[in-house]
């Protein structure tokens, strides 16, 4: 009877994550989907704690699971609570590295049960633990080196022939692991504690390198290796809720990373391999003069702004980077009160990191009704008097749609050029993310109004009321 609610609980709490994933896909929704799926979790803890037998026998070491719980929970509570918006990308990273450790050591205590049996255990078991703890443990060093990287305590690192090292490494690995599960009755048990070692150091070398600015894909990918490192774990121990939740993780992980490379139009290998500035600046920038640019006044933006009649804000980077979003979301409602119909552009990797703009956006309260994606803004750029562009340089650079030498040529961009007039905030004509020149802001339609964006949007709340 125990052993069915125990299924039951399993069985509620799968439902709950596939529930609470599909609400993470609106921004209105992911909250409440958030908790859903964490209630579904705490069903699974519950249920495993107090229902699963085996054997006959219960759990009874309830001091250390306890234990347990209660630091993880005040540990990730406080975490949680403290991490400021910026700092996301980092923590997700410490999560997920977790995750890894937490699906590494799962193969470590199984290998170590099958070992103390001292008698062969089928090779079947012996692919999925050895599986688990190579896969968990790359996500667990390469997500520790991915936080270090963004908290800035340790630098990009790379050396001549890393690749060829890391291919070298990542073979070792292989060939030791199928060794030992071929041969696991003639051979040492130490071999899987070497490959434990390698697969660190192979986590460690793979991210090092990657620029840190792209660590939000590796991330991502990574993350997606936590979830089917658990999965492993959920076929070691025959549990389904492990399962579904390891296949949703890395199912969605590997969505995430995909769709993120895809709207960066970069191949994964490109991030894994190549870093986005560095290789192609000079192609794009040198030997071209763009001609002028021209600036426009605070004033004469509030002007502008206060009798269009339909106003789309573009945030990137720059925003965030200023914390300029409250102030921003005041300069938004305040022209709606004088009857002019304002929306936001979000383009998918404005920022830095996944739904960066959404939940910056979400921070200052912003109503999800006027959030335009991407293809919506672009059908209505058109019929726009007026695009206020806030810290964005590469989503809005239509290089990407006309210039086949650009490397960011094929990324889907705001067509921001196509409204009647558009207004560029950022401090300098330094290049964006990509390391490259923008032609938007020599076009007759562009005007360039320099400063740092909350000190301007500051400035143009303070115009608007006067105007
Ligand atoms: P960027 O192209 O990086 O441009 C941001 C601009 O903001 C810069 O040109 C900078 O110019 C300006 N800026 C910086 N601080 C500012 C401040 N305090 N006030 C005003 N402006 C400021 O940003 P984007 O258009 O949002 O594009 C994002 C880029 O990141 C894309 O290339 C994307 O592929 C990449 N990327 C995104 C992600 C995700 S998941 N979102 C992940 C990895 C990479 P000044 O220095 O002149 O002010």
């Amino acid at each position: 009877m125990e052993i069915n609610i125990l299924v039951i609980c399993y069985l509620i709490a799968s439902i709950t994550f596939i529930v609470g994933l599909k609400m993470l896909s609106h921004p209105e929704s992911a909250r409440k989907g958030n908790l859903i799926a964490a209630a579904g979790m705490f069903i699974a803890i519950l249920g495993t704690i107090f229902l699963y037998q085996e054997n006959g026998t219960k759990l009874s070491n309830y001091g250390w699971i306890f234990g347990g719980l209660i630091l993880g929970t005040v540990a990730g509570t406080l975490a949680a609570k403290k991490v400021k918006m910026t700092a996301m990308p980092e923590m997700v990273s410490l999560f997920n590295g977790m995750g890894g450790a937490c699906a590494a050591l799962i193969s470590v205590v199984e290998f170590n049960h099958i070992n103390f049996r001292d008698e062969a255990a089928d090779s079947l078991t012996l692919l999925i633990i050895f599986a688990g703890l190579i896969i968990g443990t790359v996500s667990f060093a390469g997500s520790m080196i991915a936080w270090a990287k963004l908290n800035g305590r340790i630098k990009d690192y790379s050396f001549n022939g890393q690749h060829i090292v890391n291919l070298f490494i990542f073979a070792v690995i292989i060939i030791l692991s199928a060794y030992y599960i071929i041969n696991q009755q003639h051979t040492t048990g130490y071999l899987f504690y070497l490959v434990l070692v390698l697969s660190i150091l192979y986590g460690i070398f793979f991210v090092l390198p990657i620029g840190g600015a792209d660590m939000p894909v590796v991330i991502s990918l990574l993350n997606s290796f936590t979830g089917v490192a658990a999965a492993f774990g959920g076929f070691l121990y025959n549990n389904p809720v492990m399962l579904t939740g390891g296949i949703l993780v890395g199912s969605a992980g590997t969505i995430l990373t995909i769709l993120m490379c895809k709207a960066m139009n970069r191949p994964l290998t490109n991030v894994l391999i190549g870093s986005f500035g560095a290789n192609h600046k000079s192609r794009n920038n040198d030997n071209k003069d763009q001609g002028n640019y021209k600036e426009i006044s605070i004033t004469d933006t509030a002007v502008v702004m206060r009798y269009a009649e339909k106003v789309i804000i573009v945030p990137g980077y720059g925003l965030a980077v200023a914390q300029a979003q409250h102030v921003c979301h005041e300069l938004e409602k305040i022209l709606t009160e004088r009857g002019v119909e304002v929306t936001y552009a979000i383009h998918p990797v404005a920022g830095r990191m996944p739904g960066h703009m959404n939940v910056l956006l979400a921070e200052a309260d912003v109503d999800y009704g006027i959030l335009q994606e991407m293809e919506q803004a672009n059908d209505q750029f058109s019929q726009t008097d007026v695009v206020l562009i806030l810290g964005a340089n590469d989503v809005v650079n239509p290089a990407a749609k006309t210039d086949p030498s650009s490397p960011i040529y094929g990324m889907p961009v705001l067509d921001v050029e196509k409204a009647k007039l558009v207004v560029v905030n950022k401090r300098s004509m330094k290049p964006g993310y990509a390391g490259i020149e923008n032609e938007l802001f020599f076009q007759p339609k562009t005007s360039m109004l320099f400063g740092d964006a909350k000190e301007i949007l500051q400035k143009l709340v303070a115009e608007v009321k006067n105007v």
